[in-house]
């Protein structure tokens, strides 16, 4: 497989699983690279988004480059991985509709939000599930105040209109700071597709 040469050196670190199928791959070795590719489509977007926040205070600037660009990301830095990973986001109450949960994303997240009203919730708490012959990781994203500008229950009337007109089927709003706001998840298949 041909990398490009700046992912090579992340890529190395992380992609054992694949290239070394029949030695002893732990669950932790599998955890470990889901993290590191939930990190990379994290990390990417929330810097993005500070960056647009700083800008424009309003979040007008940074609204539109999420309904731009949001997705985009996602199928770059998905590009990067290897043919046997994959990365998204999804959530109960969707924005995006490409965005839907399916039923194990959702028994995932509301295990979430049993442990949020319980407390004994941390956002550190990695799930990982095995489902035939792909491994999910799941890492969950809490709102605090930057989300609530777009997703909580009082946003401005700028953006109210931007989510009007871009997504009239919106259902992300009304959100509280410590709210589950929803997942990312890395899908790593067991053996590398030909
Ligand atoms: C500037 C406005 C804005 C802010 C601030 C913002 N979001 Fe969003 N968010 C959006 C938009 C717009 C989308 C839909 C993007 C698309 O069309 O792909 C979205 C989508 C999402 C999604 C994907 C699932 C879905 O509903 O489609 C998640 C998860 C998410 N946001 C979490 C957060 C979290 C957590 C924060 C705070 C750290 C945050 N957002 C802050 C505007 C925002």
């Amino acid at each position: 497989m041909k990398l490009p040469t700046l992912l090579l050196s992340s890529l190395l670190a992380t992609s054992i699983y694949a290239a070394d199928q029949n030695a002893s791959i732990t669950p932790a070795d599998i955890k470990m690279e889901g993290v590191s590719y939930i990190k990379k489509l994290g990390g990417t977007l929330k810097s993005e988004l500070q960056e647009h926040m700083t800008v424009d205070p309003t979040a007008v600037a940074a609204f539109g480059f999420c309904t731009a660009k949001a997705m985009e990301i996602t199928e770059e830095v998905n590009k990067a991985l290897p043919d046997y990973a994959k990365v998204r986001r999804t959530a109960l109450k969707t924005r995006n509709e490409k965005n839907i949960a399916d039923a194990t994303d959702i028994a995932v997240m509301e295990s979430y939000i049993t442990a949020i009203e319980a407390k004994t919730f941390t956002p550190q708490d990695i799930k990982v599930v095995e489902e035939g012959n792909t491994t999910r990781v799941y890492k969950p994203l809490v709102t605090n105040g930057v989300c609530l500008k777009c997703h909580g229950q009082n946003v401005s009337k700028e953006i109210q209109e931007m989510i009007t007109v871009s997504y009239p089927k919106d259902q992300a709003m009304g959100f509280k700071a410590g709210d589950l706001r929803g997942v990312i998840v890395a899908e790593i298949k067991k053996t590398a597709e030909k």
